[in-house]
C-alpha cells in the first residue's frame, strides 16, 4: 500500500474509534438517565407502600411492583433494565457472570475508598455473537433499607419475608454497603 492510503486507511480508523467513544459517551448518559428515572419510581413506590401499608405491607409491594416497574422502563427506552445483587433477595435478580465481575469491582472500589453512589462501569460486550453495552451502577443501602435488608429486622417482617423468599441472603446488610446495582443493557446490531 502507498502511505498515502496508509495516512487515509489510519485517519478513518481513527474517525471510527471517535466515533465509537461518542456513542459510548452517548449511551452512559442514557443509561444514568434511565436508572434516575427507575430508582425515582422504586423509592416513590416503596416510601407510599411504607406509610400506607407499613413493613411487612410494603414487602408485597416490593415483590410485585420492582419488577413492573422495571419491565416498564425497559419498555419504553429499549433497554433492559434491572437490578441485581452478590447476596440475593429475588431469584429472578440473579447475576450473570459479567454482572458478577462488575458487582465484584465494586466493592474493591468501595474498600478502596470510592464513594459508593458514585461508582458505576459502562463497557461494550461480545456475548452470543452479539454486540452489546452493557452499564451498571452500585446501589447504596441507605437507613430505610434496613427494615428489611438490615441485620436487626423485627420478628414479623423476617416471618413476612421468609414465607416469600426462602433462600434469601439480602440480609445483614449496613447503611454505607454496596446493597446491589442496577444493571443494563442495549443489543448494539
Ligand atoms: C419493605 C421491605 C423493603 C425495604 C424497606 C427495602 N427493600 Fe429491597 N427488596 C425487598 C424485597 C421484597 C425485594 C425482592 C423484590 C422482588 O421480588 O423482585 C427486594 C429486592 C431488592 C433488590 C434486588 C436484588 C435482590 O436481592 O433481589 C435491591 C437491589 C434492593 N432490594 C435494594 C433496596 C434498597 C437500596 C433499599 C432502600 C432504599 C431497599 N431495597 C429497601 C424489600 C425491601
Amino acid at each position: 500500500m502507498s502511505s498515502i492510503r496508509w495516512i487515509v486507511a489510519a485517519a478513518l480508523a481513527g474517525m471510527t474509534l471517535t466515533a465509537l467513544a461518542a456513542s459510548e459517551a452517548e449511551l452512559t448518559r442514557e443509561a444514568r438517565a434511565l436508572v434516575k428515572q427507575y430508582a425515582h419510581r422504586l423509592k416513590h413506590e416503596l416510601k407510599h407502600a411504607l406509610s400506607e401499608e407499613g413493613v411487612t405491607g410494603a414487602i408485597k409491594a416490593c415483590r410485585v411492583k420492582a419488577p413492573d416497574i422495571g419491565a416498564e422502563v425497559s419498555d419504553a427506552s429499549g433497554w433492559s433494565v434491572r437490578r441485581t445483587s452478590l447476596k440475593l433477595r429475588s431469584l429472578d435478580d440473579v447475576p450473570d457472570k459479567w454482572e458478577v465481575k462488575v458487582l465484584e469491582s465494586f466493592e474493591r472500589r468501595k474498600a478502596a475508598g470510592e464513594p459508593v453512589a458514585r461508582i458505576d462501569h459502562a463497557e461494550v460486550v461480545t456475548q452470543k455473537g452479539r454486540r452489546w453495552f452493557r452499564y451498571m451502577k452500585a446501589i447504596p443501602t441507605q437507613k430505610v433499607c434496613l427494615k428489611c435488608h438490615g441485620g436487626d429486622i423485627s420478628e414479623d417482617v423476617r416471618e413476612a419475608l421468609d414465607a416469600s423468599y426462602p433462600f434469601d441472603q439480602a440480609r445483614g446488610f449496613k447503611e454505607g454497603d454496596i446493597r446491589g446495582a442496577f444493571t443494563l443493557k442495549r443489543a448494539l446490531d
